[in-house]
């Protein structure tokens, strides 16, 4: 509570009726319905962080020569408000974003935000705005963080002015179709990220570098787009939003192991604890394509699923490349990963570990 009150409130004059609220809430599609307020700050080198308030909700006016918009200076989070049953809302892990926004921001020559004003930010915003909090199963509030260099300036060098911004949109399943298993494509053309590159940070180029095989994906009738490492070619890494998890028939669970070339995930990082301690083996290890088909194909991998904030945990029932197709059929561990885990997040199961936040 001693963080609420950080960000200045500056009201909307003309926020949505009750009616347009309830109706933009009624249908819900990933990332696409905005509320009527947003965080904003300001840094300069010259001043730091200033100016912290919750204003209207409105397009951002920026320099044609802001340098984001030419080099990409950019980061940028996923973090989302649960209402429970007595109608109080929550977030889950709110430092641990606050951390990673944080490595993210410095391996982009970008400021650090103290994580006491990122965690009062969501308060900040969320207490306005907790009539956009959805109340349906699944549904939540999804906020994203985000901070980019905005100076006017085409030299190439880390910008001196830098823009802080959340917005927040009500949201249900990532995927139209909801919780159904997901077909992913495996691109051997493309890769996410390189040794030494941005791949670990969370900034706008890693999603923008993955949008044409994303779109190969879908031109080969799949969900997303699975990458495999630049150097060898031949291991698992990421899918183009989310990580992605193997059970094996014996139980263990396993996961490619952070490199420096996947975003390390926080809801991957829940689901490891989660899993370790219902006494389940969880491995982080390089995770061949060739070994993961055979295992397939073999029976001794029982499941793969896709975790992220945005996704929360989808089976895979189908792996598809330029030479291979195999099916999935399990979905049981996911299955329970994602009532554990979601349970935990809307307040039906005890937070043992200390992860809610109350906004
Ligand atoms: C999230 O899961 O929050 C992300 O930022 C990933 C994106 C595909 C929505």
């Amino acid at each position: 509570d001693s963080l609420a009150g950080r960000f200045v409130l500056n009201r909307s004059a003309s926020p949505a009726s009750a009616a347009e609220r309830a109706q933009a809430l009624q249908d819900l599609h990933f990332g696409s319905a905005f509320t009527d307020h947003m965080v904003h700050a300001r840094w300069t080198r010259a001043a730091g962080w200033q100016d912290h308030a919750v204003i209207p909700y409105a397009p951002v006016t920026l320099s044609p020569a802001a340098a984001v918009l030419h080099y990409a200076q950019e980061v940028f989070e996923g973090i989302k408000a649960y209402r429970h049953a007595d109608g109080t809302v929550w977030t889950f892990r709110p430092r641990y974003n606050a951390v990673r926004m944080n490595a993210s921001a410095r391996r982009m020559a970008l400021p650090e935000l103290p994580e006491e004003d990122f965690i009062a930010s969501l308060v900040d915003l969320v207490r306005v705005e907790h009539l956009w909090v959805p109340e349906g199963a699944g549904e939540s509030l999804y906020l994203r963080p985000f901070a980019f260099a905005s100076e006017p300036f085409l030299g190439v060098r880390a910008s001196e002015v830098v823009d802080y911004y959340v917005i927040a949109s009500p949201a249900g399943s990532y995927f139209p179709h909801g919780l159904e298993p997901l077909s992913i494509w495996v691109t051997t053309g493309y890769h996410r990220a390189g040794r030494g590159g941005t791949g670990a940070a969370k900034t706008g180029g890693n999603y923008a570098s993955s949008l044409l095989p994303q779109q190969e994906a879908y031109s080969q009738g799949c969900d997303q787009v699975c990458f495999l490492d630049d150097v060898t070619r031949s291991s698992v890494e990421e899918l183009g939003g989310m990580n992605i998890m193997v059970v094996n028939a014996d139980g263990t669970v396993r996961t490619p192991r952070l490199t420096g070339t996947i975003l390390e995930g926080s809801t991957r990082s829940a689901i490891m604890t989660l899993l370790r301690e219902e006494g389940r083996p969880v491995v982080e290890e390089t995770i061949t394509l060739a070994g993961l088909l055979e295992d397939i194909r073999d029976g001794q991998v029982s499941e793969v699923f896709a975790c992220g904030t945005a996704a929360v945990v989808v089976p895979i029932g189908r792996l598809a490349g330029e030479d291979f197709e195999v099916t999935i059929a399990g979905s049981q561990v996911s299955r329970q990963v994602y009532e554990r885990l979601t349970g935990i997040q809307y307040g039906t199961r005890e937070d043992t570990h200390g992860w809610m936040y109350r906004l």
